[in-house]
């Protein structure tokens, strides 16, 4: 069997697989249960030092299925979310970190933080949570509801002057890899990520949720997902996102090959993380799946990974990781090699489209993906 083992700036991972920062890993009991069914490593949910100003609501999350009357959990492709950060005191936080690096001192602890704008602020979490043992952490700088009010998360990742400042305070203090969440709401995903790399940030994670309104009940006539009659545009995540994602990390992947990144978004499947992995990363981390599927979908994504290698003779990830960056490159190039390979082409002109037979036209220049 393939080995899917790999170390990433320095953490050992048994496999790629890792838990994204969510609720998947809001707790002890939540992380040591990814653990035990052999997820390679763990960010927890966001943590900050005041869980004070953190106030949940319900419902918090909103799902889109392609059919309404298909009930199956396959059935959902998009998923919202307007969940803060944790609303756990920092100091219960500290002993969890401490409990988890005891019973499980070979797997991969990341400690997801934020905090608002404040050197002291960023420094003190860093060090404390280092101080409680984490192995790494993954700096939100990317979370789109709620905390930018207070000038955290996307607020902060949005603009690369402050992430570089941001990172450059933790950079200052942090003794263990440090990677920097991104988020997509952004024109161009590589001014953040070289900003953190600018501030000595060892890797990048990409991608967080995508700003979004979920939809409008109509029958209330209310957006979703309403609470008291109102809403707020909230994180899409789940299968949906992934073309995006897989977008944003190629291009994360190719301007900086020299640097580890995480992929996320929509990532159900080992053949879904096999692609995150050919365009260049290192690991893949997954929370709404694990929302949908619980923790065991990590014994599936492994088989998966595995026949993949096996069926191209891949014996590790290095061998195939960034393999298919290569094979991007500019539409004027594409038609180049029309021209050159001299391709009998489907509806060579905008005149040739028939009224009547649109639909069957349309199908003649469609690629169904085939995984
Ligand atoms: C309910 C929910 C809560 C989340 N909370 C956090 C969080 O606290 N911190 C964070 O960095 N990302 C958070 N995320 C974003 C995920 O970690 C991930 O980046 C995103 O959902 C895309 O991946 P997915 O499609 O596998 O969920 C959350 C996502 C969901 C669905």
């Amino acid at each position: 069997m393939a080995d899917l083992s790999v170390t990433v700036d320095g953490l050992e991972f048994d496999n790629p697989f890792v838990i994204g920062s969510g609720p998947p890993g809001s707790n002890y009991n939540t992380m040591a249960r990814a653990y035990d069914q052999g997820w390679g490593g763990v960010v927890c949910k966001t943590v900050a030092l005041e869980c004070e100003k953190v106030h949940n609501v319900a419902p918090r999350y909103a799902r889109l299925r392609v059919d309404n009357d298909d009930t199956s959990k396959k059935n959902i492709f998009g998923f919202e979310n307007i969940e803060l950060i944790s609303d756990r005191p920092f100091s219960d936080w500290l002993d969890d970190f401490k409990r988890v690096k005891d019973d499980y001192p070979d797997k991969v602890l990341i400690a997801s933080i934020m905090e608002e704008p404040r050197k002291e602020a960023w420094q003190e979490i860093t060090e404390r949570c280092q101080e409680a043992g984490v192995d790494a952490f993954e700096l939100n700088l990317s979370c789109p509801h709620g905390l930018p009010e207070r000038k955290m998360g996307m607020a902060m990742g949005q603009h690369p002057d402050l992430v570089r400042e941001v990172c450059g305070w933790v950079m200052e203090v942090a003794k263990v890899p440090v990677w920097a969440k991104m988020t997509p709401n952004v024109t161009d995903i590589t001014e953040p990520a070289r900003a953190a790399f600018e501030a000595g940030c060892q890797g990048v994670s990409a991608i967080n949720t995508i700003l979004s309104v979920m939809g409008v009940d109509l029958k209330t006539l209310r957006p979703l997902p309403t609470v008291e009659g109102y809403t707020t545009p909230g994180g899409y995540s789940c299968k949906a996102v992934r073309p995006i994602a897989l977008r944003q990390c190629m291009q994360l992947a190719r301007a900086f090959p020299d640097k580890t990144l995480s992929g996320i978004g929509g990532i159900e499947t080992g053949k879904d993380a096999a692609q995150f992995l050919l365009l260049g990363a290192h690991t893949v981390q997954v929370c709404t799946g694990v929302m949908l599927y619980g923790y065991k979908m990590v014994k599936d994504m492994i088989a998966e990974l595995s026949a993949f290698m096996d069926e191209h003779g891949f014996s590790t990830i290095e061998e195939f990781r960034g393999k298919s960056l290569e094979y991007f490159t500019t539409h004027a190039d594409l038609h180049r090699r029309q021209v050159e390979a001299k391709v009998k082409k489907a509806l060579e002109r905008d005149t040739d489209w028939k009224g009547d037979e649109f639909v069957e036209q349309s199908e003649k220049l469609v690629t169904d993906t085939v995984n």
